[in-house]
């Protein structure tokens, strides 16, 4: 695909996720010649910073560039550093552009961009619609002259009626199919690869059904804490933070119908068609038995002291926000009908692990019963990190005497494929937004379809009469209610164990 010229506008440039995460991704593309021949970054915040000093606070001196620097990757980082600029908002995001306005024509004409600009909001979420209705005003959002896009970071929103709000906010200025909503467990290549798996094979696809599919399984698991970012994550808790968006985009991919092709409408409305297809729980009883939320309390991790949650810095010591969730919830279409699906995402659980497990019914008829074989499911499990690759556990005879089975494993790691070189989720996702690819984006539908399912769960969570909230040690695989979730089908598969 052809990258047209082009220039990147940063608001916020000065913040973390800039640091970390932008400009290690633009410059492995910048090493790998995979940025157009005229581009230029414009840094816009707040800070008073020359060009010079913001090329040498977020270039020179990045730590997360520097860890990754070897000599030869040094040679571009002369190269890579004239690519860019800052322009100082002057105050706050609020004023008007206009000082803006004019220093992105300036570059646009010295660097030949094409009147082509990617705006991308690294900023709190409260400024999106101002920064939008600003550049609007100055004529920024129009696409007489090139093409103008809207990059912006979760959270959408905070609820339905605020994601709502700021779609429409948003879409005042910029037409959705400028609006690029980024979630990066779609730039993660393994959570592509379900597309992948599921539609390029004949050997799964007939089988991906109540018909032969007993139950899902994805865990969402992290041994971090909450570390840095308590003050925020106290606000949100597990399922805004991770549920309603990576996990139910996960979900969507592997109950979604076949889309009729590759283009990113085709494939974003069959994932619409699929959030919407999940069952809502609305009566008190079916959350409670359904959903379980708790947080960590302090403990032990090889043999170091561990905070509980309520004890981080930034949570307020009474907090009732989870760092567990798990969710166990129905799909109503043809396909899923009956099918159950068990999610959970938590932070300081033993390991850093996701995976998706698919568990397939036991066969009809089963002749070996006697021999260890109808307790094991087939399962196909696909891990999304670390480890990336897809498993499969099926059954073999043990050699010998009798028809004993044993299960075996049939197992791809994509660091088998040695010369693949694997982007990371921001450099691929801002290579498509560059390119005007958004499949890898959602939409706004996507969004508020996702806080439909998730909204009542949030609200039973906060004024449900039974809702309890349990706790689980630092570094175990969450509370032990989390298991009885999923204890009429065994346990949890929990990555390393079983
Ligand atoms: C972010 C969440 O979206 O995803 C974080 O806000 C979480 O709380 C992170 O740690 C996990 O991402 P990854 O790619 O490390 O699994």
């Amino acid at each position: 695909k052809k990258t047209n010229n082009q220039m990147l506008v940063i608001f916020g440039a000065s913040g973390d996720l800039t640091a970390r995460k932008l400009i290690p991704a633009l410059f492995n593309l910048y090493v790998a010649k995979q940025l157009p021949k005229n581009f230029v970054v414009l840094g816009a915040s707040r800070s008073d910073l020359t060009d010079e000093e913001f090329r040498d606070k977020v270039v020179n001196k990045s730590r997360y560039l520097k860890a990754k620097l070897d000599d030869l990757k040094e040679n571009f980082i002369k190269g890579f550093t004239d690519m860019f600029f800052y322009e100082d908002l002057g105050g706050d995001y609020t004023s008007e552009y206009s000082g803006l306005s004019k220093r992105i024509s300036k570059l646009n004409i010295a660097h030949g961009t094409d009147n082509n600009y990617m705006f991308y909001l690294s900023t709190p979420p409260n400024l999106y619609e101002t920064i939008a209705k600003n550049l609007s005003e100055v004529g920024l959002s129009s696409q007489q002259e090139g093409w103008k896009r809207l990059i912006v970071e979760k959270p959408f929103g905070y609820s339905l009626e605020s994601a709502k709000k700021l779609n429409s906010g948003l879409q005042q200025y910029f037409k959705e199919p400028q609006i690029y909503r980024i979630d990066h467990y779609l730039g993660k290549e393994t959570v592509q690869n379900l597309l992948v798996t599921r539609f390029s094979n004949s050997i799964f696809e007939p089988l991906w059904n109540r018909n032969y599919i007993h139950h899902v399984e994805i865990t969402n698991a992290e041994s971090g804490g909450v570390e840095k970012r308590g003050g925020y994550y106290d606000k949100s808790g597990a399922l805004r933070d991770m549920f309603q968006n990576h996990l139910l985009q996960i979900v969507s991919l592997v109950v979604m119908e076949p889309p009729i092709g590759d283009q990113p409408e085709e494939i974003r409305n069959e994932k619409v068609k699929a959030l919407k297809s999940l069952r809502i729980m609305r009566d008190e009883k079916t959350l409670f038995d359904n959903t379980i939320r708790a947080q960590y309390v302090a403990s032990e991790i090889n043999g170091e002291k561990v905070k509980g949650y309520r004890e981080e810095d930034g949570v307020d010591p009474d907090s009732t926000t989870e760092t567990y969730a798990a969710v166990k919830f129905f799909v109503d279409n043809w396909r899923w009908h009956g099918v159950p699906f068990y999610v959970r995402t938590a932070k300081r659980m033993p390991t850093k692990v996701t995976e998706i497990v698919i568990h397939f019914q036991p066969p009809h008829h089963q002749i070996f019963r006697d021999s260890g074989a109808s307790s094991k499911d087939n399962k196909l499990i696909i891990r999304i990190q670390p480890d990336e690759g897809v498993l499969i556990k099926f059954g073999v005879k043990v050699p010998g005497q009798g028809f004993k089975v044993e299960r075996a494993n049939l197992d791809f790691y994509y660091s088998s494929l040695a010369e693949t070189y694997v982007m990371e989720a921001y450099e691929r996702l801002l290579l498509d937004a560059m390119q005007g690819d958004a499949t890898l984006y959602a939409r706004a539908d996507e969004v508020e379809a996702a806080w439909e399912f998730v909204d009542p769960i949030l609200d039973y969570w906060k004024n449900g009469k039974d809702v309890r909230m349990y706790g689980y040690a630092a570094g175990v695989w969450g509370p032990e209610n989390g298991d009885e979730l999923i204890d009429d089908l065994g346990t949890w598969r929990n990555p390393g164990e079983n």
